[in-house]
């Protein structure tokens, strides 16, 4: 007896979008001092190595930029948005309580019929999402998925609070996972650690037609930078092993665009070579579930991910979330 051959998820194309309006630091820095809040370049950059960030204007929603990176990758892929039969989008900045923001893309690239979902796993979102779709096209639920991480942060930043207001960019990047005869999507490793909600949170919410308790985000930042390396080294560790691989074969790594501190000690404990690591949270801040997708694509289209490279993308977030995906291309 002949069995079916395996089926395995591939990136066919990638894409992404960020606002036209760009901060500097110095920008932010005049900005904030308008309001008494004092904060410097020098300092931003040494704790984060943020540069820069992008930030919508009004009336611009998490489904406008998701549609921008959507376009981009579905052109990269050769592909029409009606033979996408499954939209994910990423996101803790949703365009509505509900319906989903994956329905609202799904409307603007003008097509239906096919599932569509939001995944709310925070600056995880996007590897929770992939690895979401890639089982979806294994067990043949699905044959072309759209997965897309979006944010706009700017909208739940409390620019009093100059320990966090400083971090966050909003901006988009999107996949088009195909189905294939070989992987593609190597190994997936997803984990979370609820005992640590409050770390990081927007712990609001919308109630009896009003917002009830505060709706702005917070963070225990030292908290969120010490669970993050351990777990991104452990994470790595164990998406390596399912694939019976080691961090040598590891052409880039890709981790959530938070902190240059952070992805640097990643690095360095899985001694990957800081060549090796994929940063833009330099010019995009961190746009938690959009990160890693914006600097795959930037990565990929500026040709130093190319065919036959393998790359870790991992993610890092409240929930507390994280997980890797290890990909072929
Ligand atoms: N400008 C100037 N000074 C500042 C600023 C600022 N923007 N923000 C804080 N400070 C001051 C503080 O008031 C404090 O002053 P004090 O010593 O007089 O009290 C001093 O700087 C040190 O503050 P810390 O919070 O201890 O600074 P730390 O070195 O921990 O850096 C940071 C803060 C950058 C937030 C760091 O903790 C970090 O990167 N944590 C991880 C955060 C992160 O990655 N979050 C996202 C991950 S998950 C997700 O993406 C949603």
């Amino acid at each position: 007896m002949t069995s079916a051959p395996a089926r395995h998820s591939r990136i066919a194309g990638t894409g992404s979008y960020l606002p036209p309006r760009r901060l500097s630091n110095a920008d932010l820095v005049r900005q904030l001092a308008a309001q008494g809040i004092e904060t410097s370049d020098e300092w931003i950059v040494e704790r984060t190595g943020i540069r820069a960030r992008h930030f919508v204007d009004a009336g611009v929603n998490a489904s406008d930029l998701a549609v921008q990176a959507a376009r981009h990758a579905l052109e990269a892929a050769g592909c029409r948005a009606e033979d996408v039969d499954l939209i994910i989008v990423a996101t803790s900045t949703p365009d509505m309580v509900f319906p989903s923001t994956a329905a609202i893309v799904q409307r603007k690239l003008g097509v239906h019929g096919c599932p569509v979902f939001d995944v709310q796993a925070v600056c995880s979102g996007f590897v929770y999402a992939l690895t979401v779709a890639d089982a979806m096209i294994r067990t043949g639920s699905a044959s072309a998925a759209l997965v897309i991480g979006a944010e706009v942060f700017s909208r739940i930043l409390d620019f009093k609070d100059r320990g966090t207001c400083v971090l966050f960019g909003d901006g988009a990047g999107a996949v088009v996972l195909r189905a294939g005869d070989r992987p593609g999507i190597v190994a997936t490793d997803l984990h979370a650690d609820g005992r640590h909600v409050d770390i990081l949170c927007v712990p609001g919410t919308v109630s009896g037609g009003q917002v009830l308790g505060d709706p702005l985000l917070r963070m225990d930042g030292q908290a969120v930078f010490k669970l993050a390396v351990g777990v991104l080294e452990d994470s790595a560790r164990t998406v390596l092993g399912k694939a019976g691989r080691d961090t040598a074969q590891v052409d880039w790594l890709i981790p959530h665009q938070a902190n240059i501190r952070i992805m640097q000690a990643t690095a360095r404990k899985l001694k990957l070579p800081a060549e090796r690591l994929v940063v833009t949270v330099d010019a995009h801040g961190n746009t938690s579930a959009a990160s890693i997708p914006l600097a795959l694509d930037v990565a990929v289209r500026d040709g130093r991910i190319r065919p036959g490279h393998t790359v870790l993308l991992q993610g890092v977030g409240g929930g507390f979330t994280w997980g890797s995906v290890l990909v072929d291309f």
